[in-house]
């Protein structure tokens, strides 16, 4: 059975443009309710522990050094579905391949600065929940 949590993060380009309150609109109009939600600055530590996964890629340094050059903001979202459907919704990684209309294609410029972050799979959606809420008791 699918989970119906995933986690996203606002990134600094999202922030720092000023697009927070549009791209927040078109995840509720798209039926996810926000279940937790906060702005925060990353530090070099907690951002490279998040990318963790990704520690070994050659774009590592520049992901970590781009996800602390502003304050950003995770939430987690619930929908049924939620981690399938809102990769649907935020399209493909790089920008210029995100279908017309989801939100990298409406707000992001580069694979980098690809302004939201979404789960990849139901075990990382509870993992990286945690990861940024760890005061939830229950999720
Ligand atoms: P995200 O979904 O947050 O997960 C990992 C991130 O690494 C991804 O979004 C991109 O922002 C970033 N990323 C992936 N591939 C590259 C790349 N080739 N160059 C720079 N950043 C990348």
């Amino acid at each position: 059975m699918n989970g119906n949590l995933t986690l996203t993060i606002l990134k600094p380009d999202a922030v720092a443009n000023g697009h927070t309150g549009k791209i927040i609109d078109h995840i509720l109009q798209a039926g996810f309710r926000i279940k937790a939600m906060k702005l925060i600055q990353l530090d070099e530590r907690t951002a490279g522990m998040f990318y963790d996964i990704h520690r070994e890629r050659s774009f590592f340094k520049e992901l970590v050094g781009f996800m602390i050059s502003g304050p950003v903001v995770p939430m987690i979202l619930e929908k049924e579905n939620a981690v399938a459907d809102f990769r649907e919704l935020i399209g493909a990684t790089d920008p210029a391949k995100a279908a017309p209309g989801t939100i990298r294609n409406l707000y992001a410029r580069s694979i980098e600065a690809n302004t939201v972050h979404g789960s990849d799979s139901d075990e990382n959606a509870l993992r990286e929940a945690h990861f940024f809420f760890s005061d939830l008791e229950t999720l």
